[in-house]
């Protein structure tokens, strides 16, 4: 039996290779977003509209793939957005939309899928979270506290959806060379802001580090790992070797000497 997949943000990036590697491995696909190509020429990958903002789309998209196939048995949550740029500058209404995308989106298309893994007894959700998760990123502190709460929303569902058989687990990313820098936000702070001087540069240190960053189809192997392991860990980071230490790197140094390696990191 094909295991039915559900990826939110399967036209881009991560989500795309993912799409892809796990289509390539006999799984049937559901890539979904809100700019999908009008066919796929891919065997087992579909793609449907789902934007995560909205409700009915999360609605309509579940029941469309559930009436045809009554399952779904992995769900991919993997639509997001990035922003930056200092929090007194950032308009309430950018807040707001990285939420909905990033935290909410992820909440609404789960509650929505869930019922369809309960009743079958199996079902696995991947969520992916960021770095930026595990370590509050310097003028990231919207992208980063979205995927904090990612973090925390997939270690209690692990434990909350473990007795029907779901799975729940994250990936953190460092950088893939993905579409994520020219789709993200920014507050633009004009020349006398006090801000202005620490930013020169950092949002071009950004597209560098995403330019130079991993090939997404490393994730496309990761998450086939994940979606054939019978028990999967909580948390899978993924990315070069120093993005890999990271978090296990802030657990251990003294908090001061790790916020300067930051600023260094970040030239601030
Ligand atoms: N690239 C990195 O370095 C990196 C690092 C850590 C974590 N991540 C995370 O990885 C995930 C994928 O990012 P990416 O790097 O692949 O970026 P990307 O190339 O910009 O892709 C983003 C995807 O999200 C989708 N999306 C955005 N808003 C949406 C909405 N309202 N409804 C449905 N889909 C939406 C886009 O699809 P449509 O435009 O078709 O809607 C697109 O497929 C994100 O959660 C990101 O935070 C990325």
């Amino acid at each position: 039996m094909q295991k039915v997949t559900l990826i939110t943000g399967g036209t881009s990036g991560i989500g795309k290779a993912m799409s892809e590697a796990l289509a390539s491995e006999e799984y049937l696909v559901y890539a979904t977003g809100r700019n999908i190509p009008t066919a796929s020429d891919i065997k087992n990958l579909h793609y449907r509209y789902l934007d995560v903002r909205n409700n009915d789309s999360v609605i309509g998209a579940v029941k469309g793939i559930t009436d045809q196939h009554g399952q779904i048995d992995i769900l991919i949550n993997n639509a997001g957005l990035g922003f930056a740029g200092p929090l007194e500058e950032t308009p309430f209404e950018d807040i707001y939309n990285l939420f909905e995308t990033n935290y909410f989106g992820t909440i609404r298309t789960t509650r929505h899928v869930i019922p369809f893994m309960r009743q079958k007894g199996s079902g696995l959700i991947v969520n992916i979270s960021s770095i930026a998760g595990r370590v509050g990123l310097p003028f990231q502190s919207i992208y980063s506290s979205s995927k904090f709460a990612i973090e925390s929303l997939t270690e209690s569902l692990r434990i909350e959806l473990k007795p029907f058989g779901i799975n729940v687990c994250m990936i953190e990313p460092g950088d893939y060379n993905t579409n994520v820098n020219k789709n993200r936000g920014r507050a633009f702070s004009s020349n006398d802001s006090p801000y202005f001087k620490r930013l020169k540069g950092l949002f071009d240190l950004l597209e560098k580090n995403i330019n130079g960053g991993s090939n997404p189809e490393k994730m496309g192997r990761l998450v086939i790992k994940i979606a054939s392991a019978r028990s999967p860990k909580l948390r899978y980071t993924s990315g070069r070797f120093f993005e890999r230490i990271t978090p296990a790197a802030k657990s251990i140094l003294p908090d001061r000497l790790f916020e300067w390696i930051l600023t260094r990191f970040y030239r601030l």
